[in-house]
Order: structure tokens, then C-alpha cells, then sequence
């Protein structure tokens, strides 16, 4: 038995009723600090890792952020520092990349700039360090950041579906929760009371009904609480700026669709998907997609007012993807060149793939002309 097994089973056992909540069950499978598989240092993202992101396919999504951020830079008439902050930086390859493109092509804006990253899992940390040496980053975590203080762009790619979430399961005509408890058979799941009342207010505030007669039978699903205190947070210390989420989802209508009766969680081992938790535990990514109306609707709560959301293809098509592309066939480029770069390109806005991921901008604490100002990355419109 893994040793990560021993630790959810020892969680179990001392809990009041024998058993933990779904979402502590992935948090500790995630980031317990030595066993985790993001904390523990076995996460590999890329080719030969588990998953890759955008981030795995070259420069192009940190070159394309960097317009987007100098024109956030300018639209906030140009601020020293002007702060930004990546939250959850996986292997530090985004933040070099976007380093190398504003230091390259923005100067001014370059020696405005402060690049701070929270990241949870302290063996990315080190890795993100290695990466980025040479480089004035600064590694922040949540306390050290001073309330109302930041001005800037807060952003994450592929951040929120890694937060661990409640899954909850319609049985007998009530809204249940799922508690993972220890049996013979080993790690179980069973249903109980919902552990707190945030859950039926989140549907409530979602305006879905999960018991309405329509709805397939059985019909389990999850909620990303932890997306919501995120928010909280971000608002808290954001003063004045932007936050930027991209990740995959769906609105909370097509999230809670009366026939998505097993939910969106996916679990990531070596390239292959599949749909069960409790194996490869420490050594497999859990993820779930993300419901982008609860992000615009919370973060309106905490002062995160929408500016725009519009799918990855479109955003990074406004800030220059199609010349890029272009520029391919300048004959600069040898032949295999130009076949990797393509495909690369072509990933970023494939809509079956990363291309169809969410692009939510949203903003604090803005003055009128700025918060109209039409941001670059939401100038293409969607088809
Ligand atoms: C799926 S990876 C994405 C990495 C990178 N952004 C990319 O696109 O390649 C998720 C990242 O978020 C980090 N993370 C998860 N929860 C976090 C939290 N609460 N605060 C900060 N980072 C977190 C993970 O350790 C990891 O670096």
C-alpha cells in the first residue's frame, strides 16, 4: 500500500463518522505537502508527463499573453509597479515565456513590470526557480500580499479545474454528498448529509435544480467551492486591474445539463484519461472543467466585474496568433520548421481542443473610460 493510501486511510479513521468529503479526498491526493501529486514532485506536464496545456507547446500563449498585458499596462496609464501575478505556474515555462517577450519587445513596460507567482506545490517552486533564474520573479504566497494593494493583471492558465471539488449525487429525491470512507474492499465511496450549506446555495445561486423530474437518474456532479473562496481572495488583494482565467468548461447551463449525469471529473496518468480517483493515487492528476458562470457570477459578488469572456481560439486570434502563422511562409523558416510550428499553432485554437477553452477577463477597481476601453484579447468576435 502506497504511503499516501496509509495517510487518506489514517484521515478516515480519525475523522468523526469514518469518512472524508470527496474534495479532502483529492486535496490530499493533490497537495499533501510530501505525498501529493503536484506537491510530491511527480507531476509531469508535457510530452513525456501525464497531461500537457498550452504552455507544453512552445512560446506562443506567453508571447500573445505579453500584447494583452501591455495593453492592460497602458489602458492603466502606465503604473510602476505594474504587477503580474500568475497563480499555479506549473513547470515556470509560461512565466519565462512571457518574460522574454515583454523584456524583448516592451522595454519601458519591462522595467515597470513586478512578476510575482503563488503556487501551492512547493516541488514546482523549486523546478519554477531553476527555470527562471536570472530572472526578477518573486515567489508570494497569499499572506505575504497586502490587502487591496496589487495593481496589475492576477492571472492562470489551467489553475481552477486542478482545485479539489465536492461531488454531490441526486439519491432518492435529495441532494447528497459523496464521503469517501475505507471498507475491505479499500477506498469506498457513500452518500450522506450535504457537509455544508454552501452547496444547496450554490444551486440555488446557479438557478439549478438538480431534483427537477427531468433530470437523468442517477446524476452526480461536482462544485469548485475552492474556485469561489479563490475569487475572494483575488478580489481581496487586487486594488486595481485585471484577472485572467483560462481554462476548460462550460456555463453552469451546459456544466448542470440534465444529462451530464456523471459529472466532468477526469483523471490524467500517462497520457491516457480515465474516470477513477482511487487508483495511481500521488501519481495522477484529478481535474474537473470549470463552471464559468459561477466565476463571473462570485467574482461580481467580491468586485471582479466581467469585461469579456470568448474562447482561447478567438483570444489569441486578436492578439496575433493569425500573423504568426503568416509569417510562416516567409521563407525564413526550414520545412520542418514550419510543419512543427504549424501544428503548434493550429493546437492553440484546434475548437475540439485548447482552441475551445474559456477566456474569462474580469476587472477591479477600474474608472469608467477604463473599464470600457475595449481589451485587444476580446476584439475578435465569437462565431
Ligand atoms: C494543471 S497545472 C497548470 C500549470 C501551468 N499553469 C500550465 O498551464 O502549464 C496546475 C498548477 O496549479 C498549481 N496549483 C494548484 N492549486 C493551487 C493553489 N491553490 N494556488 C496556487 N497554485 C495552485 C499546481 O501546483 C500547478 O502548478
Amino acid at each position: 500500500m502506497s504511503q499516501l493510501v496509509q495517510v487518506i486511510r489514517d484521515r478516515i479513521t480519525h475523522s468523526p463518522q469514518n469518512k472524508i468529503s470527496f474534495a479532502e479526498f483529492m486535496d490530499l491526493a493533490l497537495y499533501h505537502p510530501d505525498l501529493g501529486y503536484y506537491s510530491g514532485g511527480n507531476v509531469e506536464i508535457g510530452a513525456g508527463g501525464d497531461f500537457f496545456t498550452s504552455v507544453s507547446l512552445g512560446a506562443d500563449l506567453g508571447d500573445l499573453l505579453a500584447v494583452q498585458f501591455a495593453q492592460m499596462w497602458e489602458c492603466l496609464s502606465q503604473p510602476q509597479p505594474f504587477i503580474l501575478l500568475e497563480m499555479g505556474a506549473g513547470l515556470g515555462d509560461l512565466a519565462l515565456d512571457i518574460l522574454k517577450a515583454v523584456e524583448g519587445r516592451y522595454p519601458v513596460f519591462y522595467s515597470r513590470l513586478e512578476y510575482w507567482i503563488v503556487e501551492e506545490s512547493p516541488a514546482l517552486i523549486r523546478r519554477q526557480k531553476e527555470v527562471l533564474k536570472g530572472y526578477p520573479v518573486q515567489w508570494k504566497t497569499w499572506s505575504e500580499i497586502e490587502d487591496n494593494s496589487m495593481v496589475g493583471c492576477c492571472f492562470a492558465n489551467e489553475l481552477v479545474d486542478a482545485f479539489p471539488v465536492h461531488q454531490v449525487r441526486v439519491e432518492d429525491g435529495e441532494l447528497k454528498e459523496v464521503y469517501v470512507t475505507e471498507t475491505e474492499a479499500g477506498l469506498t465511496e457513500i452518500t450522506g448529509e450535504l457537509s455544508t450549506p454552501q452547496l444547496a446555495q450554490y444551486f440555488q445561486e446557479m438557478g439549478v435544480d438538480l431534483l427537477a423530474p427531468d433530470y437523468a437518474k442517477p446524476y452526480q456532479t461536482e462544485v469548485n467551492l475552492a474556485a469561489i473562496s479563490w475569487l475572494e481572495t483575488v478580489a481581496k488583494k487586487l486594488q486595481k486591474g485585471y484577472l485572467i482565467t483560462i481554462d476548460y468548461g462550460y456555463s453552469a447551463t451546459r456544466y448542470y445539463n440534465r444529462e451530464r449525469s456523471r459529472g466532468t471529473l477526469q483523471c490524467y496518468y500517462q497520457h491516457r484519461r480515465h474516470n477513477n480517483p482511487y487508483i495511481n493515487l500521488g501519481q495522477q492528476d484529478i481535474t474537473a472543467h470549470v463552471n464559468f458562470t459561477a466565476l463571473q457570477h462570485y467574482g461580481q459578488q467580491y468586485g471582479l466585474e466581467t469585461l469579456g469572456q470568448t474562447k482561447q481560439a478567438m483570444f489569441l486570434m486578436a492578439l496575433g496568433l493569425g500573423e504568426k502563422l503568416n509569417a510562416l511562409s516567409s521563407g525564413q523558416f526550414g520545412v520542418e520548421q514550419i510543419l512543427q510550428r504549424r501544428d503548434a499553432l493550429h493546437q492553440l485554437m484546434d475548437p475540439t481542443g485548447l482552441g475551445g477553452f474559456e477566456t474569462l477577463i474580469q476587472g477591479k477597481g477600474l474608472k469608467e473610460t477604463e473599464a470600457t476601453q475595449p481589451l485587444q484579447g476580446l476584439t475578435v468576435p465569437l462565431f
